[in-house]
C-alpha cells in the first residue's frame, strides 16, 4: 500500500550546518498526499469563474496558465483579448464588491483602492526577474535573491490613478512616481491632456501606467502614446474595472501593451459610465460630487 505522504525536499537540494561548514543533505519535508495532489486555489478560482461567467458574459475566463498565457502566475485571460489579465483573487474580488457598492464612503472607497492596487501589484509583478545576491545571515553568508531588470516607474492618470500609488509604493519602495494628467470632455468623451512628467531616462524603465477605470480606453491609449513619446518601450497598464470597449481600443491602439484589472464589466453606458462599474471614480476618490 502506498504511503499517504509525499516526500519533497527544498528546492536548494543542500544545505550548510553552521558550526562545521560540512555539506548535509536537506531534511526531507513530509506533506500530505491529498495536499501535495491538490492545491486549493485553482479549485476556488475555478468556482469563482463560474459565478461571475453566470453573471456577466465577458467573465468566462481561464486561467493564463491553462491556455499558455505567460502574462502573470494566478490571474486569468480570455481567448477574446489575450493582452489582458484578470485577477481572481478571492480578497480582491470581496474588496471590489464593496468598492462597488454605491453606499461605501468616501473614506473607505479611498483605502479599498489602495489596498487592491497593492493586492493586485503583488500579481502583476510576479514576472519580474531576479538576480542571485550574497546575504549575511547572522549565521553564516547565504545566497538570496533580489529584483533585477529595469527600474520600475508609476505613473498615475490623474486624478484617480492617485488613489493607486501607495499601495503599490508599500510593495515596491524604490519605485519612481511620474503623472499624467488628463480628463474626459464629457461631451466627446475624448481625453484632454494637462499635465505630463516623468522620469528622463524612460527606456531604461519599466512604467505600470495606473487608474481606476478603462472605459473607452481614450485616456488609456494617449497616456500610452505620450510615454512612447517620451521613449518608454516597456509599459503595462493596471486598472481596477476594464470595458471591453477599452480594452479593445487600448489593444489596437498599442498591441505591445499588457493590461491588468479586477473585472472585465460588461459594457459602457451612452455617457461612457462603464456597467455595471463603480461609478465615477475620481469623485468617489475624493468626494467631489
Ligand atoms: C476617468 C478615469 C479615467 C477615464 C477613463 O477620469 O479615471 O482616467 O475617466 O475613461 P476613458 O477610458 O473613456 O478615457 P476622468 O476623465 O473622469 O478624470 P478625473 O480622474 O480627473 O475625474
Ligand atoms: N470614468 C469613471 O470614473 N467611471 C466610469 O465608469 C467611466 C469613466
Amino acid at each position: 500500500m502506498s504511503s499517504p505522504h509525499a516526500r519533497c525536499k527544498p528546492s536548494d537540494g543542500l544545505i550548510r550546518r553552521a558550526r562545521s561548514k560540512r555539506t548535509i543533505p536537506a531534511p526531507e519535508v513530509v506533506v500530505s498526499r491529498a495536499a501535495a495532489k491538490q492545491s486549493p486555489r485553482p479549485y476556488r478560482a475555478e468556482i469563482a469563474s463560474e459565478l461571475l461567467s453566470s453573471q456577466w458574459p465577458f467573465l468566462g475566463a481561464r486561467p493564463a496558465s491553462q491556455i499558455g498565457n505567460p502574462l502573470a502566475f494566478g490571474m486569468h485571460t480570455t481567448s477574446d483579448f489575450p493582452a489582458l489579465a484578470i485577477t481572481r483573487h478571492p480578497l480582491i474580488q470581496h474588496k471590489l464588491t464593496i468598492l462597488r457598492d454605491r453606499s461605501t464612503p468616501t473614506k473607505i472607497f479611498k483605502e479599498l483602492v489602495d489596498e487592491i492596487a497593492m493586492l493586485m501589484a503583488y500579481e502583476t509583478t510576479s514576472d519580474l526577474p531576479l538576480e542571485p545576491t550574497p546575504v549575511e545571515t547572522p549565521l553564516e553568508p547565504a545566497s538570496g535573491w533580489r529584483v533585477s531588470g529595469k527600474k520600475m516607474t508609476l505613473v498615475p492618470i490623474l486624478r484617480a490613478g492617485l488613489g493607486m500609488v501607495e499601495g503599490i509604493l508599500r510593495l515596491v519602495p524604490s519605485a519612481r512616481v511620474g503623472h499624467i494628467g488628463l480628463y474626459r470632455n464629457h461631451e466627446t468623451l475624448e481625453p484632454v491632456d494637462y499635465y505630463f512628467k516623468v522620469p528622463g531616462d524612460a527606456s531604461e524603465r519599466q512604467f505600470f501606467v495606473l487608474d481606476p477605470m478603462l472605459a473607452t480606453g481614450g485616456s488609456a491609449a494617449v497616456a500610452v502614446a505620450s510615454l512612447k513619446r517620451a521613449g518608454a518601450t516597456d509599459i503595462r497598464f493596471m486598472c481596477l474595472v476594464a470595458a471591453p470597449e477599452g480594452v479593445r481600443r487600448l489593444t489596437a491602439a498599442h498591441p505591445d501593451i499588457k493590461i491588468y484589472c479586477a473585472s472585465l464589466d460588461r459594457e459602457l453606458n451612452e455617457q461612457g459610465y462603464i456597467l455595471p462599474g463603480l461609478g465615477d471614480a475620481g469623485d468617489r476618490l475624493f468626494g467631489t460630487r
